[in-house]
């Protein structure tokens, strides 16, 4: 128990690294906050501080949820008598994953190095989702592009793409037989499910007719 806290600690404390506020602090002297969207993530940064920069920090957000369920995580075997599971009906790997992945995103979205504001998670869930069963968030990684291209609203492909995610997961257990553990439909739905609400901003702004389109977005800043 004690090792699932350790790496439970560990993954939010690198999901929480505010890479958006960090790289317009540091780099820009802007506050991302105050522009834009407000939103601390990828989207806003490339729509105030450029491709450049916005590249930066898509990577990067996706490369914490990564690296928290394929390299975190896998750090509780090797501490005291190793992970248990919190019920019996959930597989011990799967539910280290999951959980270790639900850390990162939560730590994106509530950091603690910024005031627990932060970004929306859709860039780490994504990384963090890849590093536990590619297929389903590939669907939902086809879905989000193709609504983000066609619509040029990104956050209308993080909301469907947030919202197709559950059912492609049903999907693979239940219409082709798959062995996905429970926990991860479990959690993985709770996590689709946050992304959507952190949108309630953007949804807003969708139905008012004021929501920002790509097209607004800068070429780059240097
Ligand atoms: O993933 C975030 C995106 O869907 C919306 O970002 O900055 O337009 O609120 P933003």
């Amino acid at each position: 128990m004690l090792s699932i806290l350790v790496v439970f600690i560990l993954c939010y404390l690198v999901g929480a690294i505010p890479s958006s506020l960090w790289m317009g602090k540091i780099f820009f002297k802007v506050d991302i906050r105050k522009h834009g969207s407000g939103n601390a993530g990828a989207t806003n940064t490339f729509r105030i501080l450029g491709w450049k920069a916005g590249t930066i920090v898509l990577l990067f957000d996706f490369g914490k949820g990564l690296l928290s369920t394929l390299v975190l995580s896998q750090l509780a075997y090797s501490i005291g008598s190793g992970p248990v599971s919190f019920y019996e009906g959930w597989d011990v790997d799967s539910m280290l994953l999951i959980l270790s992945g639900l850390a990162a995103v939560i730590g994106h979205m509530f950091p603690v190095y910024a005031n627990f504001k932060g970004g929306k998670g859709a860039a780490t869930a994504c990384g963090m989702l890849y590093g536990i069963e590619p297929v389903s968030i590939s669907v939902s990684l086809a879905l989000f592009l193709i609504l983000m291209f066609s619509t040029r609203y990104v956050s209308v492909g993080s909301i469907f793409a947030s919202l197709i995610y559950p059912f492609s997961q049903l999907f693979l257990r239940y219409g082709l037989g798959w062995d996905i553990d429970g926990s991860i439909i479990l959690f993985s739905s709770a996590i689709a499910l946050g992304i959507i609400i952190k949108h309630k901003g953007n949804i807003k702004r969708l139905l008012n007719g004021t929501e920002n389109r790509i097209q607004s977005f800068k070429p780059s800043n240097g």
